[in-house]
């Protein structure tokens, strides 16, 4: 459950970001430690492009390790054009210029024999990688699988994979190797009140979350573009002095 205090300095810390110029929030990213609250949010039809943009700008092996074999643009253009986002969820974590930094992919059973099952798959872009990202869209996909009637989530992994396979074996996963590819299989509750509420209330941030981050985005764009503009009329009014 999202205790009192950790919502209390996520607010803050937002607070504190979005009024930050972006020019310093670029030095500050090397830096910076994940916030308090990752606002991860359920992405829609509408975010199917940046979905794209996100994949195609992973590398050849992050790709390989995504999706267990040698990925070309267009495979991956293939497979976004595909994605259900009515059976399935897409959760994602966008950075304050709003480009989709990490993707969770939680894909339900098409065969009504294996409906309580799932498959989750993800990817972080490597710049924002190791501040639990991968970590926290396993938990969301979890709870939310959770409150679906999912009883057992799967994850397809390459035995390289050691990342995704801590993410996994941390949040109690049963691992089975076999050769160089590994199964990973997690064992859900039953949905609790707690659960639902949790999901609810997460969803609610990240919703806001993005909406501020635009609104950030078109403020700072808005400024960007009045300091132009000012810029263009004292050096017209240098050049017509005499
Ligand atoms: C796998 C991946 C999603 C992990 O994302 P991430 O945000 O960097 O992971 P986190 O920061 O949440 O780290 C999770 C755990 O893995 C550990 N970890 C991270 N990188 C690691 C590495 N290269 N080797 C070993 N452990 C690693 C972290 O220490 C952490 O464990 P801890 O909480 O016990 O300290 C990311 O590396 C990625 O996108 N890889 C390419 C695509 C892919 O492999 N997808 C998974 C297949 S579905």
């Amino acid at each position: 459950m999202v205790d009192t205090k950790t919502l209390i300095r996520a607010s803050f810390e937002a607070g504190r970001e979005f009024l930050r110029p972006p020019a310093e929030r670029e030095h500050a990213t090397e830096t910076r430690q994940a916030p308090a609250i990752v606002p991860i949010r359920s992405l829609g039809e509408n975010h199917r492009e940046r979905i794209a943009q996100h994949l195609l700008a992973l590398a050849p092996h992050d790709r390989y390790l995504r999706f267990g074999h040698w990925t070309q643009d267009e495979q991956i253009q293939r497979y976004v054009a595909s994605l259900d986002f009515e059976r399935d969820e897409i959760f994602g974590i966008y950075n304050r210029k709003l480009e989709l930094i990490a993707v969770a992919h939680l894909a339900y059973a098409k065969d009504q024999q294996h409906d309580s099952c799932a498959e989750f798959g993800v990817s972080v872009l490597t710049s924002a990688r190791g501040r639990g990202y991968g970590a926290r869209l396993f938990d969301r996909a979890a709870m939310h699988a959770t409150n679906d009637g999912v009883s057992l989530m799967f994850i397809h992994a390459l035995s390289e994979n050691a990342a995704m396979l801590k993410i996994a074996r941390n949040a109690g996963a049963r691992v089975e190797r076999d050769g160089s590819e590994s199964e990973a299989y997690l064992r859900l509750p039953p949905a609790s009140l707690d659960s639902r509420v949790t999901e609810m209330i997460e969803e609610q941030i990240a919703q806001t979350d993005y909406r501020l981050k635009s609104q950030a985005k078109s403020f700072w764009s808005f400024l960007a573009d009045l300091q132009e503009i000012r810029r263009d009329v004292i050096d017209a009014n240098q050049r017509s002095s005499p």
